[in-house]
């Protein structure tokens, strides 16, 4: 049997023969397949305005840019998440409030949100981990209330649903990571869905200079102005070729992570040792998680054995130099999210992966604990 890699992009001979094309044609970038990904994206999830970038990491930093966090407010985020998530917020000088997590979705949850909002709570990311989506309706409906506002980090979450709505709708906007190893990739990538307009030109201009008009607006070349900061957070045209043609077949690659995730549950169903993430028909499974007391020593081993997998993530943010150094804070306050740190393992979930394959894995995994 062939080593077992973590994550294999799903990418055809259509999809680079088409990146080939454009690249050959020399339109790089302000091209046709940025518009045609950006509509394509729109279909899928439904969201009135879709706003290519160069990364999730961008998207979320002009989404706070767009919402107008600035120095002196606090916006809560999940002490369990990728540094960007935190990141976005610092670029504007903001203060990130961590909150714990729920054990094992790795979720922020309502409750946890309550405990950290003060009169300065400006706002609150959320962040639907592995793909598994969060408490959407009671969420919003307690942050509209206090005019709190939402984003959503959806860096996991192509393909994620909630009550029937694409994860990214709930919030003022959702921002997707095409990253390779992620459920579509454009290399590194992402884009920007929001329902609201004044929302999206914000961040249309943040994304491009702070220039206030497109080019196709323009009533003669150079007629433009700049009326604010802004960033070259623009994906390639190759890129966004890539992109179209990942997303138009994205309903069978989506289909198959749930067959994939399908078969971890039954096959893990046979030992009691191991806590996985529960099915749902509305997760993404962008990986499939799993919680395991000696989890250290069964990465040790599956390195050994050639099976990739991952973690996602080990330590909860607080801990990390730069925001330990910076806020202090004390480590207890973030119990679920230390122990998700520590048990985690994610499983590999893409559509080349063979039964046999997700079979290996747990019979090695199920061998271990
Ligand atoms: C939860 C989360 N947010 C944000 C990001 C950043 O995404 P990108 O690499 O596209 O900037 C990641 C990256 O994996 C992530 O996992």
């Amino acid at each position: 049997m062939r080593d077992i890699k973590f994550s294999i992009p799903n990418i055809s001979k259509q999809d680079i023969n088409l990146v080939g094309k454009i690249i050959k044609s020399g339109w790089l970038t302000h091209g046709k397949y940025t518009s045609l990904f950006e509509h394509e994206i729109k279909k899928f999830t439904k969201a009135k305005f879709a706003v290519s970038v160069s990364s999730c990491t961008a998207g979320l930093h002009i989404s706070c840019l767009a919402s107008d966090f600035k120095k002196g407010d606090e916006v809560i985020v999940p002490a369990q998440t990728h540094t960007a998530t935190a990141h976005a917020i610092e670029y504007t000088g903001a203060t990130p409030i961590f909150a714990d997590v729920e054990y094992p979705s790795g979720n922020m949850s309502l409750d946890k949100i309550k405990d950290k909002i003060t009169k300065k709570t400006k706002g609150v990311i959320l962040v639907h981990m592995a793909g598994y989506p969060c408490e959407m309706d009671k969420i919003v409906r307690f942050c509209k209330k206090r005019k709190i506002k939402v984003l959503e980090d959806c860096a996991h979450a192509l393909g994620t649903y909630f009550k029937g709505i694409h994860a990214g709708n709930f919030g003022l906007s959702g921002s997707f990571s095409f990253y390779p190893t992620k459920q579509i990739t454009t290399g590194e990538g992402g884009v920007v869905i929001t329902n609201n307009e004044k929302f999206y030109k914000k961040i249309k201009k943040f994304k491009a200079f702070g220039i206030d008009k497109d080019i196709k607006d323009r009533k003669k070349q150079g007629d433009y102005d700049v009326k604010s900061i802004g960033y070259n957070y623009r994906m390639t045209d190759f890129q966004a070729a890539l992109g179209y043609r990942q997303i138009i077949n994205y309903h069978k690659n989506l289909k198959a992570r749930h067959l994939i995730a399908k078969r971890y549950i039954k096959n893990f169903s046979k030992t009691d040792k191991i806590i996985h993430m529960p099915y749902s028909a509305t997760s993404s499974f962008f990986v499939f998680q799993i919680f395991c007391k000696n989890r250290d020593k069964i990465l040790k081993k599956l390195k050994k054995k050639k099976i990739g997998v991952s973690v996602h993530y080990t330590n909860p943010l607080p801990k990390m130099s730069y925001y330990k150094k910076k806020y202090k804070l004390d480590i207890k306050d973030f119990r679920n999210s230390h122990k998700y740190g520590k048990l985690n393992i994610s499983l590999p979930v893409y559509p080349k992966l063979k039964k046999q394959e997700i079979d290996k894995i747990c019979g090695e995994i199920i061998k271990l604990v």
